[in-house]
């Protein structure tokens, strides 16, 4: 899109519980910049691009890598797992996607290894109903390993004695951790040995030292896109904690991500649903546990693009994505899936929290999650128009122009794109 207001370096977040188009509107803003870059998570991520009908499921790379002559970049704050990404590679090669020197993964990111996914696999049995509900991918336990200082690096792949040194030592501990704490089987270092030294040397032409590529680029005026993971709600500090991912998540963590200076971010652009959906355990107060969750779900095909379960449903969040936008430093925000409420006859904002006889209209960290948040809502009237087809900011119909407005009064931001489905081609700029 020729007018959207990309002339700077931007960092793309979601401000919700994760997929909220990401992906989609990564892949269309790719057009105006030069690098795409990950920052944080690891393959929990499940980024979706439809390009023609043709669907594309991007889980570590991203999503700018759909598009020729861009670069994209793997950063340090992202964790690695390996086999994923050769995986991802090979799929993306088989449907004709160039993977060269236009892949840039950082040496120093933290690699996750098959102790870490059965850590989170075991950890989250034994919590039974306190589960987090994780996508199992081993994402906590290889950050916990990075922040106690027990991580190996995608560098140390590549010294095969003081690997096999490290690991012999970390698959030990961890195998204490298995057999006293979960009496479950022990791992062989030897197998992870073999099987990561062979990751290694598919891996090599793509490692780098990414600071200095992005030093570089930036001294080049290069154009950089920061690709979020996640959503804000989802952030290890801000989010619904302990329901939340392990990372920095929000537009912070991307200068800690990649070893980018803040001042390098000139624009941060929110990424929201027109309802609101969670994938997991945690607080929730506009779910919708009836016949229109269901709808929503079905209409929106809200099935996660990673595990494949089915997301939970509920009513646009104002309170949530006000402390999203605040923790951001939100500029400006796309609107995604707006198509999916073209049936409601009337639309609910949820604009507050009550407790008891006390309404909160900014995010109460301590209070969210007790049985009785019960959500405020603000009501406004529906379009009941198929609004896939529209390209063009006169084709909106008044009652969706309504709840676009609204909804910029409530969090005192500007939407500056609509998204209307899934396809590359289906958006609508209101600038
Ligand atoms: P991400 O993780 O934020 O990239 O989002 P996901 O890809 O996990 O989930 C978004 C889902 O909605 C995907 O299936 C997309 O293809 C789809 N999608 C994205 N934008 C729209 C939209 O505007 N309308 C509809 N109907 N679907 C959309
Ligand atoms: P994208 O990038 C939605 C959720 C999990 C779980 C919690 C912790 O596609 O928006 P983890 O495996 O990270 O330890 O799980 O976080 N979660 C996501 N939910 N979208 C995601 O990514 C998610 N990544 C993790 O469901 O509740
Ligand atoms: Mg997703």
């Amino acid at each position: 899109m020729e007018n959207l207001n990309t002339g700077s370096n931007t960092c793309l977040v979601g401000l919700q519980w994760g997929d909220e188009g990401k992906g989609k509107i990564v892949d269309i803003l790719t057009e105006s910049f030069d690098i795409i870059v990950r920052y944080q998570g690891g393959s929990n991520a499940g980024h979706t691009v439809v390009v023609n009908s043709e669907k594309f499921i991007l889980h570590l790379i991203p999503s700018g890598i759909l598009r020729k002559n861009k670069y994209c970049v793997i950063g340090s704050g992202v964790v690695l797992d390996p086999r994923q990404l050769l995986e991802e590679i090979a799929e993306l090669r088989e449907k004709n996607i160039e993977i060269n020197d236009n892949l840039r993964i950082s040496e120093i990111a933290h690699v996750v290894f098959p102790y870490h996914k059965k850590l989170d696999e075991l950890s989250e049995s034994e919590k039974g109903d306190e589960k987090i509900g994780t996508t199992r991918r081993g994402i906590g336990p290889c950050y916990t390993d990075k922040m106690g200082r027990n991580g190996i690096r995608v560098s140390d792949l590549f010294h095969p004695e003081h690997f096999k040194q490290r690991l012999k030592k970390v698959v030990e501990d961890k195998n204490k951790i298995f057999i006293r704490l979960f009496d479950a089987d022990p791992l062989s270092w030897k197998d992870i040995y073999d099987e990561y030294c062979e990751y290694a040397e598919q891996m090599r032409p793509f490692v780098c030292n990414t600071v200095t590529f992005m030093d570089d680029a930036i001294k080049a005026k290069k154009k950089i896109l920061f690709e979020g993971a996640q959503g804000s709600m989802l952030d290890v500090d801000f989010g619904t904690y302990p329901f939340i991912t392990s990372s920095s998540v929000i537009a912070g963590g991307a200068s800690t991500g990649v070893g980018v200076c803040p001042k390098q971010i000139h624009k941060i652009l929110g990424i929201m649903k027109s309802y609101t959906t969670r994938v997991g355990s945690g607080p929730f107060p506009s779910e919708l546990n009836d016949t229109l969750g269901e709808h929503l779900r079905e209409k929106g095909g809200e099935y996660g693009a990673t595990t494949g379960r089915p997301r939970r449903c509920g009513w646009f969040d104002a309170v949530a994505v006000k402390h999203a936008v605040m923790i951001n430093g939100v500029d400006s925000a796309v609107l995604t899936k707006l198509d999916v409420l073209d049936e409601q006859k009337t639309i609910k904002i949820c604009v507050g929290y009550r407790f008891g006889d006390k309404v909160y209209d900014l995010f109460p960290a301590d209070l969210v999650a007790r049985p009785e948040c019960q959500p405020v809502y603000k009501e406004v009237p529906g379009w009941e128009k198929d609004t896939s087809r529209m390209r063009n900011i006169h084709d909106i119909p008044l009652q969706a122009k309504n709840y676009i407005h609204t909804l910029e009064k409530i969090l005192g931001i500007r939407i500056e794109m609509l998204s209307v489905g899934p396809d590359r081609g289906q958006v609508v700029s209101l600038l």
